[in-house]
C-alpha cells in the first residue's frame, strides 16, 4: 500500500521536476536569505536596517547592521529573475540601499537622485530585474561613510542560467574597520575633516565576513572552489593572495572574463572591486590580505582552508568565458576631473570643480560610444564607480594594473589619466564618484543624465 501510494507520487511529480531548474548552490561564508516568494523567476527578501543591537565576533560595537548580520546578508538570484526586497528602516537617519555593480532599472538604484531616502520606521520595497550574472554587493547611499563603516552592506550573487558547476563556493567580504580600545566603532564622522576627510577612514583592524580572526574550513585537494570576494573597506586599498593552491581569476566585477587571468597575487582589490577566483585546493587553501606597512608589505591570512586529501587536483573548469564587448568608433567624449578644495575642515574633494549638487547632471546620449578620460589631479588615489552601466579600461598610466573585460569600478592612481569606453546602453540618472566613501561625501560625486 505505502510503496504504490510512493510510486504514485514519484511519477505525479516527475513532470515539474523536469522543468526545475538545478537549485542554487549554498554559498559559504554569509547567511542566506530565504526567498519568500513561491515562484521560480521571483526571489523575495526582507531587510530591516537596524542600529545599535548587533555586535561583531563577539566583542565589537554596536554594530547597525540588517538583519542583525555583519556583513549583511546574502541576497542570491539567477540572470534574468525579478528580486523584490522589502526595506524596513529602523535607523535614526534616513537610509536608501543601492545594488552596486547591476544594471537595472534607474528608479531602483537606491540613491537620493531617483527616490527620496526612508525615513525612520519606513519601509520601501525595490523590484528589478537583473540583467547580468555575477558577484555584486549592496549597501546605502546616504552618509555611507558611516553607515556602511558601521556595517551596512550585504552581499549579492547573481548565477549564471547554467550555474558554472563548481564543488564549492565561498563569499568573501573584506573590510577594514576603525576601533578604539574599547572595541567601539571610533565616532567622529560628521564633520569629515582633517586626515581621515584627506585618505578616507583606514582602519585599524581587518574584518573578514565580519570576524577578525581567519575563516576556517576544510578543502578537498580533488574538488574545484569558486571564491567570490569584495572589498567593503570604506577606503582602504587591499591586495589579496592565494597559497598552498593552484588560481585563477575567472571574473572581474560581477562578469566572467573572455580567458582566466593567472593566479598571480598580489593583486589589488580596490575599494568596491570584486574579483570571482578559481581555486583548485594542493597543500590546503588560503586567502591572504596584503597591505602596506612601513618597511614593505604584510600578509594577513583570510582564509585558511585545512587539506582532506581526495587525490590529484583536477585542471581548471573555467577556460574560456564571453567574449568582450566591442568598443566601436567614439562618437561623444567626457572627462571627469577628480579635483580639491578646502572648507572650513579641511580639503573637500570635488568632480569637475563642482561638489556633488552644484551643477547640473552631465547631459550624455545614451547607446553611444563614448570615451570617458579621468584625470586625478589630487596627488592621490580613487576608486571612481559608475552606476548602471559597465566600461572598459582602455589605456592608464601611471602603472596599476590592466584589468580586463567590463568593469564598474577603477582605481585611478595619483595624478593618472585614465581612458574608459563605454555605451551608456542604461538610460536613466547615473551616479558616478569617488568610493572612498569621505571622498564621496564631501562632494567626489556627480550625475551623468543618460538620454
Ligand atoms: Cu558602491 Cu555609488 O556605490
Ligand atoms: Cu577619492
Amino acid at each position: 500500500m505505502t510503496r504504490a501510494l510512493t510510486l504514485v507520487l514519484l511519477v505525479a511529480c516527475s513532470p515539474a521536476e523536469e522543468e526545475t531548474p538545478v537549485a542554487l548552490p549554498t554559498i559559504w561564508g554569509v547567511e542566506t536569505l530565504a526567498d519568500e516568494d513561491p515562484a521560480e523567476d521571483v526571489v523575495e527578501v526582507s531587510l530591516t536596517a537596524i542600529q545599535d543591537r548587533t555586535y561583531i565576533d563577539g566583542v565589537a560595537s554596536p554594530m547597525w547592521s540588517y538583519n542583525y548580520l555583519v556583513p549583511g546578508p546574502l541576497i542570491q538570484a539567477r540572470v534574468g529573475d525579478t528580486v523584490r526586497v522589502n526595506l524596513t528602516n529602523e535607523l535614526a537617519e534616513p537610509t536608501t540601499v543601492h545594488w552596486h555593480g547591476l544594471r537595472i532599472d534607474n528608479a531602483m538604484d537606491g540613491v537620493p537622485a531617483v527616490q527620496d531616502p526612508v525615513q525612520p520606521g519606513g519601509t520601501f520595497t525595490y523590484e528589478f530585474v537583473v540583467p547580468d550574472s555575477g558577484t555584486f554587493w549592496y549597501h546605502p547611499h546616504v552618509r555611507g561613510h558611516e553607515q556602511v563603516e558601521r556595517g551596512l552592506q550585504g552581499s549579492m550573487v547573481i548565477h549564471e542560467e547554467d550555474v558554472l558547476p563548481y564543488d564549492v563556493e565561498r563569499y568573501f567580504v573584506l573590510d577594514d574597520i576603525l576601533l578604539d580600545g574599547s572595541n567601539q566603532v571610533m565616532g567622529g564622522f560628521t564633520p569629515v575633516g582633517g586626515m581621515t576627510a584627506m585618505h578616507g577612514r583606514l582602519g585599524n583592524t581587518l574584518m573578514f565576513n565580519g570576524k577578525f580572526d581567519p575563516l576556517e574550513d576544510e578543502v578537498r585537494s580533488g574538488t574545484r572552489e569558486r571564491w567570490r570576494i569584495v572589498n567593503t573597506s570604506n577606503a582602504r586599498t587591499l591586495s589579496i593572495d592565494v597559497a598552498d593552491a593552484r588560481w585563477q581569476v575567472i571574473a572581474i566585477d560581477g562578469n566572467l572574463l573572455p580567458a582566466p587571468m593567472a593566479g598571480e597575487g598580489p593583486i589589488r582589490l580596490e575599494v568596491g572591486r570584486r574579483f570571482d577566483l578559481e581555486v583548485l585546493p594542493v597543500d590546503g587553501a588560503e586567502l591572504q590580505v596584503v597591505v602596506p606597512t612601513t618597511d614593505g608589505e604584510a600578509a594577513y591570512p583570510a582564509f585558511q582552508g585545512t587539506l582532506v586529501d581526495e587525490g590529484e587536483p583536477p585542471e581548471f573548469l573555467f577556460t574560456q568565458g564571453p567574449a568582450a564587448p566591442v568598443m566601436e568608433e567614439v562618437q561623444q567624449e567626457l572627462t571627469v576631473t577628480l579635483d580639491a578644495t578646502s572648507g572650513p575642515n579641511g580639503v573637500e574633494f570635488t568632480i569637475n570643480g563642482l561638489h556633488y549638487g552644484e551643477g547640473d547632471a552631465i547631459p550624455v546620449a545614451a547607446n553611444t560610444p563614448t570615451r570617458i578620460i579621468i584625470e586625478e589631479t589630487t596627488g592621490l588615489e580613487h576608486p571612481f564607480h559608475l552606476h548602471g552601466q559597465f566600461f572598459q579600461l582602455v589605456s592608464r598610466e601611471v602603472g596599476g594594473p590592466f584589468m580586463p573585460g567590463s568593469l564598474d569600478t577603477l582605481l585611478v592612481d595619483p595624478g593618472e589619466r585614465v581612458e574608459l569606453y563605454t555605451d551608456f546602453s542604461n538610460p536613466g540618472r547615473w551616479m558616478a564618484h569617488c568610493h572612498i566613501l569621505e571622498h564621496a561625501e564631501t562632494g567626489m560625486m556627480t550625475e551623468f543624465d543618460v538620454q
